[in-house]
């Protein structure tokens, strides 16, 4: 853990949200923020009940909550369930033929839109009844864990509402991610079910999702179901006794399929994130808090009104699009938008296209995508009409003021707040955020806590820094969506989280509170590292480098990248005798997609005979990441064991 955070930062723009947005807001000032706040944090009591009786109960909670360091519970002796409270609350008033869903499917070519379906929450909540259904008609019960491997369809939020529905535990594993990666997953979570289709479209090709499934299966006989969706038609294999149609099974199924009533702390799904080791971490959230949070943001933070059509460009694969294009936006009986295909394909104009044509009013995606939008030209954007849209969102890395200004201006047309919102997959929902009613926004800054939040800006000793001063950012005490424990590794779950700074909550981001009290996110203090917006630890890439048989040893590093916030670089030291090609960079690279996905490929890989070591035979990361952002390495060398080996490294860069 590095200690010296410094803030370069010295943005003091300001902007106020309108009269006119102020007033219709949910939150209208900053007084009634403010009262509130105080009233979440100091008489929860009060606060925690009238906010949770916007959720649909099946038997009242006894206990606010109880914290045994390091677990928490939350409404405890209550009983709901999420599918009920996204679906069937919804359907005896005017929301029962809303649209719950709008999906745009990936576009069959350059101008045309894609394939459009629309269900409503009348529709949606049959489709989740029948596939709950099928589930247990395939030997699904109450506790069990399915690994749902989609794409960006509808089918895989119903998969995720129909396991919430009977209280099976969900993970879904991004599309993009390997067989071996669902190996890990599947072994880790202990899942019985794969929930997949035969292939998924990315920029007109077709990804062969069900062929990675068979490929993990090899190595994972607890799986004893596939349940596979027709989506691309490709060619696939079908295991005889394994693997069944989606589309097959719903022929043996009716609709009547009541929500089971679940605890309030019953796990809703595992989430694998990356750690500062080789082993991603199955985050693990509940049912009550989280829907709580994830509710409670939504409603709040974008300030969501009926009318409203809502999108975060999220892939369900990752937690954004678990707490706001899922249950967030459905729980509050919202219109939802996803859509299957990437924002430049087949034009860079993909995004704009789908506001315009559904008349989004929310819209909520990440900087590295509104840096890629930048650099395509405001051409891209100005011939289509944006005027539907009233509130923008940010998430996944700290803004840079240009990026933040372009959006304001170019797509916001001044208009729009932006709410640039910070959190993690371990907190669930959004922890740091500014109320777009009730707040100005610094460009930059994430703002201020959101209710029953309490962050703080510490030294090593835990110890709170003043104003302007960087440090750790830590919460003090836990909400109700905080993740209940790592799967399986509860000892992990303390160490990584609470054992740095004792009996806080450790976030392993850096930050700065300014003197109005906003929240300056720095960046990851771990090695844990934000490629466009996802994390990747690089232990982890590490771990997969030196799996393959020529590497002897590897370093991976992050340097900054104006597009991706961060790009991967690799330092490998191969094995005596092997011959450094051209083509073994080509190899490396493709064996870490097999192993990981290639999200995790490097940008670049170098080739060198040693790696920057401290006597005690510590990699000196700080040095190489000084080399590969192409500086000097001004830090610190006296600890180096051998002074040639950067030398030899630098030479190398030439
Ligand atoms: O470093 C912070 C950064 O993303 C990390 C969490 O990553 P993940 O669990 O993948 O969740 C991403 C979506 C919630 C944080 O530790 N981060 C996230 N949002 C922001 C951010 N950094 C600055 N500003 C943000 N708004």
């Amino acid at each position: 853990m590095s200690a010296d955070i410094t803030s370069l930062q010295k943005e003091t723009r300001k902007f106020k949200p309108s009269a006119a947005f102020a007033k219709q807001a949910h939150i209208q000032s900053p007084a009634e923020y403010q009262k509130l706040y105080r009233e979440s944090i100091h008489s929860p009591r009060s606060f925690w009940p009238r906010m949770a009786k916007e959720l649909a109960w099946f038997k009242p909670w006894k206990r606010l909550h109880e914290w045994e360091e390091p677990f928490a519970k939350w409404f405890i002796g209550g009983q709901l369930n999420v599918s009920y409270n996204c679906l069937d609350r919804h359907l005896t008033g005017s929301r029962r033929n809303k649209a719950a869903i709008v999906w745009e499917g990936e576009p069959a070519g350059p101008g045309k839109p894609g394939e459009e379906r629309v269900l409503t929450y009348t529709d949606l909540h049959r489709e989740v009844c029948l596939f709950a259904n099928v589930l247990k008609r395939n030997g699904i019960v109450k506790g069990d864990r399915i690994i749902i491997y989609m794409p960006l369809v509808p089918e895989a939020a119903i998969a995720m509402l129909a396991c919430a529905r009977i209280g099976a535990t969900h993970s879904v594993v991004f599309g993009g991610f390997s067989a071996q990666a669902l190996i890990d997953r599947i072994h880790d979570c202990g899942a019985k079910m794969v929930i997949t289709a035969d292939g998924g479209y990315r920029r007109g090709s077709v990804i062969p999702l069900k062929k990675n499934v068979d490929e993990a299966l090899k190595q994972c006989a607890g799986v004893k179901r596939v349940i596979v969706l027709r989506r691309a038609n490709n060619d696939i294999h079908i295991e005889e006794g394994r693997d069944v149609w989606w589309h097959r099974e719903l022929e043996y199924v009716t609709a009547d399929c009541p929500a089971e009533h679940l605890d309030s702390e019953h796990p809703l799904y595992i989430l694998y994130t990356s750690g500062s080791t080789g082993k991603p971490k199955g985050v693990l959230h509940t049912t009550a808090g989280y829907l709580l949070g994830a509710y409670l943001t939504t409603k709040y933070v974008f300030d969501l009104k009926e009318e409203d059509t809502f999108w975060c460009t999220a892939d369900i694969g990752w937690v954004t699009g678990h707490s706001y294009t899922v249950y967030g936006a459905l729980a509050n009986g919202a219109t939802t938008v996803l859509y299957e295909g990437a924002p430049n394909w087949p034009e860079p104009d993909r995004f704009w296209r789908i506001i315009d044509k559904y008349k989004v009013t929310i819209f909520y995606t990440a900087p590295t995508a509104i840096r890629a939008f930048m650099r395509w030209g405001d051409d891209w954007v100005t011939k289509h009409d944006l005027s539907s849209l009233r509130l923008l969102g940010s998430v996944g890395e700290p803004i840079n003021p240009e990026a933040w200004m372009w959006y304001y201006n170019v797509i916001g047309k001044k208009r729009c707040p932006i709410v640039d919102t910070w959190w993690q997959t371990e907190t669930g929902s959004i922890l740091i955020t500014t109320l777009p009613g009730a707040m100005s926004t610094k460009p930059g800054s994430a703002g201020l806590p959101f209710f029953g939040v309490d962050p703080v800006v510490v030294n090593k000793e835990g110890k709170e820094l003043p104003a302007n001063v960087g440090g750790y950012l830590i919460i003090r005490k836990p909400w109700p969506s905080i993740m209940r424990t790592i799967y399986g590794d509860p000892e992990r779950f303390k160490r990584q989280y609470f054992s740095e700074i004792p009996h806080v909550y450790f976030t392993g981001d850096g930050c700065r509170r300014d003197k109005d009290g906003y929240f300056w996110i720095v960046g990851r203090i771990d090695d844990v590292l934000n490629v466009a917006g996802h994390r990747i630890g690089t232990a982890e890439v590490e771990s997969a480098i030196v799996s393959h048989p020529k590497v002897a040893e590897a370093a991976v590093v992050g340097r900054p990248d104006s597009l991706k916030g961060q790009a991967l670089v690799a330092f490998v030291t191969p094995k005596q005798g092997t011959v450094v090609t051209p083509e073994l960079k080509e190899e490396l690279r493709s064996h870490i997609g097999v192993q990981i996905g290639s999200i995790a490929k490097p940008d670049d890989i170098r080739f060198t005979d040693a790696l920057p070591k401290t006597r005690s035979g510590k990699i000196m990361r700080r040095l190489l990441k000084e080399i590969a952002a192409g500086g000097d390495v001004k830090g610190d060398t006296t600890t180096l064991e051998d002074l040639n080996v950067l030398a030899k490294l630098r030479a190398d860069e030439d």
